[in-house]
C-alpha cells in the first residue's frame, strides 16, 4: 500500500426533502450567488424549493452554465460575482454547474484570467466558499475537489483541482426528471470512475478492491430497475450514493490510479461534443483490450468477483469480462463504438496529434503514449 493522507471535508445531506435544510446551512449574513444551468431546475421544481428555503437570505442568480461548462460563460459569472461582492456560491444542477462553480469560486478572488487557473492550479489562492444541490448522479463533483472546464476558443477541455464543496445536498427525488440518456451516461461515468481506480495491478490494498467491487456490483444490480422505473426512490438513492462514493477519494486510499480513459474521453468531447459518460463507454472496453497484459491480474479478479466468470484460459476469461462490461454499457443503453456516432479518422488523428504534441504519457504506469492512444482508438471504431 502506498503512503497517503486522506481528508474529505464535504458534509453530505442526503434524502427526501433535504433541500429545505439550506436555510440553516448557510449563514444569514452571506451574500449568495445561485448558479444554474439551462433551466431543468425550474421545470422540476428544484429551483422553487431552493428559493423557498433561502427566502430570508440575500441572493443573486446566474443562469446558463452549459454541459461541459465553458470558460467563456464562466467569465461572465466571475465578473458578476466580483461586481456584487458575493461571499457564498450555491450551485443548483448537474456536475457541469458545480464544476463551473468551482472555477467561479476560485477565480473571483484572483486578478488574472480564469483559464490560467485551469492550466495551473497552483495559481489558486483564496476560494469563495461554495456548496451545491446536485441533481445528476455521475461526476462525484459533489464530494471531490475536481472540476473539468472547456474552452471553446481553443477547443480544449481540462480537469483541474479546486476545493471541496462545504456541503452537498443529495435528494434522489431531484433526479426523477432526468432524461434517460443522462441517466445512462451517469451510470457509465460512475462505473468507469471506479474502474479507473480498481483495475490496476500491484495495488496492494484489498479493502479498496472490495469497496470498489461493492460499488460496481451495486451499479450493475441497480441499472435495470432504474431503466424500468426511474422514479423508484430506493433505486435512485442507491445510484446517487454510488456515484458519490465512486469519486470522493474513499476507494483511492493507498493506491495508484489510471485515468487514461478519461483523458482520451475528454478529447472526444472537446472535438465532437459527445456526452462525457458515452465517450468513456466507447474508450474503456478498447483500452482494456489493448492494456490487458499490464492489467492482467486485476482483470482476472474482476472477471471472477464482479461477473462470476468461470474459465480456465486466462485470455478467454479476460475477453469475457471485457465483453460483459461492454454489454453492460449497451444495456444502459449507450453506444460503444465511434462509428455509431459518425466519428471518423479525422477526429482520431487529431486526438493522437494532441497527445503527441503534449508528449503525454497516460495510465498507472505512464506507459500509454500517443502511439498507444492510436491503437486504442482503432479498437473503438
Ligand atoms: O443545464 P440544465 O438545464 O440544468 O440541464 C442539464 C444538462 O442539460 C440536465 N440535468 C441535470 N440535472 C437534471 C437535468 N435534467 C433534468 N432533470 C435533472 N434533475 O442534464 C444535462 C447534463 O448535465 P451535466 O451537468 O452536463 O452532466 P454531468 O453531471 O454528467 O456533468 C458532466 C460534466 O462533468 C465533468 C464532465 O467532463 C462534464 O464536463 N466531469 C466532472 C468530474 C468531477 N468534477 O470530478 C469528473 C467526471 O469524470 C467528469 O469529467
Ligand atoms: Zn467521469
Amino acid at each position: 500500500m502506498k503512503n497517503f493522507t486522506f481528508q474529505n471535508t464535504t458534509k453530505i445531506i442526503f434524502g427526501k426533502g433535504s433541500i429545505s435544510q439550506l436555510e440553516k446551512e448557510i449563514p444569514l449574513d452571506r451574500k449568495i450567488m445561485l448558479t444554474m444551468g439551462g433551466g431543468s431546475v425550474k421545470q422540476n421544481g428544484v429551483y422553487d424549493q431552493v428559493v423557498s428555503a433561502l427566502q430570508k437570505h440575500n441572493c443573486i442568480e446566474f443562469w446558463g452554465i452549459e454541459p461541459n461548462p465553458k470558460v467563456e460563460t464562466l467569465r461572465k459569472a466571475i465578473a458578476l460575482g466580483k461586481q456584487e461582492n458575493i461571499d457564498f456560491i450555491l450551485a443548483v444542477g448537474g456536475g457541469s454547474v458545480l464544476d463551473g462553480t468551482k472555477l467561479i469560486a476560485s477565480a473571483i478572488p484572483y486578478n488574472g484570467d480564469a483559464w490560467n487557473l485551469v492550466l495551473d492550479e497552483t495559481l489558486i489562492g483564496d476560494i469563495i466558499p461554495f456548496a451545491d444541490v446536485i441533481t445528476l448522479p455521475a461526476t462525484g463533483s459533489e464530494m471531490n475537489q475536481g472540476a473539468v472546464i472547456s474552452n471553446s476558443a481553443s477547443g480544449e477541455k481540462y480537469a483541474f483541482g479546486s476545493a471541496y464543496p462545504q456541503f452537498s445536498i443529495l435528494d434522489p427525488e431531484t433526479t426523477f426528471s432526468l432524461p434517460p440518456y443522462q441517466i445512462a451516461c451517469g451510470i457509465a461515468d460512475s462505473f468507469i470512475h471506479v474502474m479507473e481506480q480498481y483495475l490496476i495491478d500491484k495495488n496492494n490494498a484489498p479493502l479498496m478492491d472490495r469497496w470498489a467491487e461493492g460499488i460496481l456490483l451495486t451499479l450493475i444490480e441497480t441499472a435495470p430497475f432504474i431503466r424500468k422505473n426511474q422514479q423508484d426512490y430506493e433505486q435512485m438513492a442507491n445510484f446517487m450514493l454510488s456515484a458519490t462514493m465512486a469519486l470522493n477519494g474513499f476507494i483511492a486510499m493507498g493506491i495508484r490510479t489510471d485515468w487514461a480513459t478519461h483523458m482520451i474521453g475528454h478529447e472526444i468531447t472537446a472535438l465532437t461534443g459527445l456526452t462525457h459518460g458515452e465517450t468513456l463507454a466507447i474508450v474503456e472496453p478498447a483500452l482494456l483490450r489493448v492494456m490487458k497484459n499490464e492489467k492482467r491480474n486485476k482483470l482476472l479478479q474482476y472477471a471472477e468477483r464482479v461477473w462470476n466468470i468461470v474459465e480456465t484460459d486466462e485470455d478467454r476469461k479476460i475477453e469475457a469480462a471485457i465483453a460483459k462490461t461492454e454489454q453492460f454499457y449497451r444495456s444502459l443503453p449507450l453506444k460503444t463504438r465511434l462509428s455509431e456516432h459518425g466519428i471518423g479518422d479525422d477526429v482520431c488523428q487529431e486526438i493522437v496529434e494532441r497527445f503527441r504534441k503534449r508528449n503525454t504519457r497516460l495510465g498507472e504506469n505512464a506507459s500509454i503514449t500517443a502511439d498507444t492512444v492510436k491503437i486504442i482508438l482503432e479498437h473503438c471504431k
